[in-house]
Order: structure tokens, then sequence, then C-alpha cells
């Protein structure tokens, strides 16, 4: 499944990312690909926000991975692959345990670079800038694709669908 949302703001892509929580579960993966500032940490602060996570939510550009507590033993597992080099610093960093141990929530920003070695089917969100006049203004349109590739995927985005009112 493939469909696209505009946002008009870092708030509202905000408000798509804590929609989003609202159908996510531990053992999940969703990929964030796109341009440089494209918002992939904006989108997942308001994921964090709807897990009820009250911690600000930090670039992990530097330091890859950041781990962030949500309910019970339940975590968001932030993860930033632009500086990694190779898909072999993916198993240094303890992917695949995190997607194994039943409770993680995993986002994973410039997650496209490796996607091909990732263990488990996964969402892709893709955030790309939408220029719409040359001016001096930073631009604050988004294009937000959404692309599933299995049914796991494909009821979720339904339920998003019904859950956010976004047709
Ligand atoms: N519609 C929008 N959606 C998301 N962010 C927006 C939007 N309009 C403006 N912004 C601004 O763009 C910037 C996006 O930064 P953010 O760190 O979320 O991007 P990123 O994709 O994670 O960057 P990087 O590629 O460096 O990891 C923020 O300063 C945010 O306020
Ligand atoms: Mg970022």
């Amino acid at each position: 499944m493939h469909f696209n949302i505009t946002s008009d703001s870092a708030d509202y892509t905000k408000k798509i990312g804590n929609f989003l929580s609202k159908v996510v579960s531990t053992g999940d993966i969703i990929i964030f690909s796109g341009e440089l500032g494209g918002g992939k940490t904006t989108f997942i602060s308001g994921i964090a926000e709807g897990l009820g996570i009250r911690e600000n939510i930090a670039s992990p550009s530097f330091t890859i991975i950041n781990l962030y507590n949500v309910s019970g033993r339940n975590k968001l597992v932030h993860i930033d692959f632009y500086r990694l080099e190779s898909s072999k610093e993916m198993f240094d960093i303890g992917l695949e345990d995190y997607i194994y141990d039943n409770t993680s929530i995993i986002c994973i920003e410039w997650g496209g670079k490796f996607k091909k070695y990732l263990f488990k089917d996964f969402l892709e969100i893709t955030l790309n800038y939408v220029i719409e006049n040359k001016g001096m203004e930073e631009p604050t349109k988004r294009l937000i694709g959404f692309e599933s590739s299995n049914s796991y995927w494909d009821k979720k985005l339904e339920k998003f669908k019904r859950v956010s009112g976004i047709k």
C-alpha cells in the first residue's frame, strides 16, 4: 500500500506521528527516508509523544541510538543510520536484539540505507520538501509518503487512516 500526506508545519508532522503511534506495537520497525532536514526526527517526536514519552526527543545522529521508556517494560528505540558505513554496524549496535526482545518499538532514521539487510518487514516513511516558490523563507511544506509491503502493515495503515481521519 502506498499513499502520501502533505504537511504544512512541523506541528502537523508531529501530529501525524502521534496518530501513527496509536497503531504501533512492540517488535515493529519503521524506517524513515528522504532529504536532510525533511522532518524524520520531528515525526518520531510525535510518535514518542503519542506513546506518552515526556522527554525531549534528540536526534541520534551522533549517539546512533537513543532509548526511551514507554510503559512497563516497553521502550522506544530511536536509531540513526546516517553515520553508519556498513550493514555490519547494525549488528554491532544490537539491532537484532531489539527486534526480537518483544519490548521495543523501533524507529530508524536513514533506515533505507540498509533496508535489504533488515531482518523483518517494516513500514517505510519518506519525508521530502515541497518547494512552491523559490523565496528566501525556509520551506515548511513536506510530502510524507507511507509505503507498506505486507498485509500486517497494510492493516495497520488502514487503522491509522481511520483514527487520524486522513483520507
Ligand atoms: N512540515 C514540516 N514537517 C517537519 N519539519 C518541518 C516542517 N516544516 C518545517 N520543519 C522544520 O524542519 C526541521 C526538520 O528537522 P528534523 O531534525 O526533524 O529533520 P530530519 O529529517 O530528522 O533531519 P536529519 O536528516 O538531519 O536527520 C525542523 O527544524 C522543523 O521545525
Ligand atoms: Mg534527524
